[in-house]
């Protein structure tokens, strides 16, 4: 695009780097992920491996296989895949994400493939109208993502416990304290999901913004520069959290499916 405040230059760009490489991936990984993710959201079979469940289908509010629900199924009579009750809500933080805006624009919309490249598009409207005004909605997700947060946090203290031997290496005991390498990735999961929703520029407003003075509100200002250091790292965040939970999904589905079998560490 050319304009009053861009030099005229006939080149698209006069970077000579591999500019193209970062939306290139972007665009790779985005289209693995939600072709992926929606295939397992579909299924709606083989996301619980008695303890581990996936993060896909949590809480399982729907008609869900026995153990699977916590909270019980206030949506037993959905008739689709218990996971599309759910995955609104950290679907939809993901699409709104300041991070995630900025990765998408320039690898699906090339609005700008990247810095200092022209985009093909000639009109620009930014997100001040229809449909892209409803990125707003972004700080309201995030009280949602903060309880799916909890919710899988709680599904890890529940990968604790025994393992059925179906799923289990050896003899398959069924009560005390166990732990899996399905525990520790939920374990993992579950931090990197923190990390990403904690670093959220809207929880870094929700802790410390509309103040006059941060010297008044001391706890706030902790919790905002300790948020604020966790934001530096957002887009990265971002990634692994985005890597974590869909490997997690993949290692109970292969489990459920009886494909694999739990590594148990005791
Ligand atoms: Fe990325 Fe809020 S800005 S989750």
């Amino acid at each position: 695009m050319t304009g009053p405040t861009r030099a005229s230059i006939e080149a698209r760009t006069l970077r000579s780097d591999r500019w193209w490489l970062a939306p290139l991936t972007t665009f790779v990984v985005f289209t693995a992920f939600v072709i992926y993710a929606t295939i397992r959201a579909f299924m709606g079979r083989d996301y619980y491996a008695s303890p581990y469940l996936s993060p896909f289908y949590s809480p399982c509010l729907g008609d869900c296989v026995e153990g699977a629900s916590d909270f019980g199924q206030p949506f037993q009579a959905f008739p689709l895949s218990a996971a599309l009750l759910i995955l609104i809500f950290p679907l939809g933080f993901r699409m709104t994400c300041y991070y995630y805006r900025k990765a998408y624009y320039r690898a699906f919309w090339l609005s700008p493939p990247a810095c200092a490249v022209a985009e093909p598009h000639s009109a620009y409207s930014g997100e001040s109208r229809l449909p892209l005004i409803l990125q707003n909605i972004h700080r309201y997700f995030w009280y949602a993502a903060v309880l799916v947060g909890a919710v899988l946090t709680f599904d890890v203290f529940l990968a604790f416990r025994a393992m059925p031997a179906e799923y289990a290496v050896g003899d398959g005991e069924t009560s005390g304290i166990h732990m899996g390498l399905g525990t520790l990735l939920m374990i993992i999961n579950v931090v990197f999901i923190w990390l990403y929703t904690l670093s959220c520029h809207s929880c870094r407003h929700v802790v410390g913004g509309r103040l006059r003075h941060f010297s008044k509100h001391p706890v706030r200002y902790k919790l905002w520069t300790w948020v604020s250091r966790l934001n530096t790292s957002h887009g990265r965040w971002a990634w692994y959290s985005l890597f974590s939970v869909a490997i997690v999904d993949l290692y109970i589905f292969l489990l459920a499916a009886g494909t694999i079998q739990d590594v148990r560490f005791f």
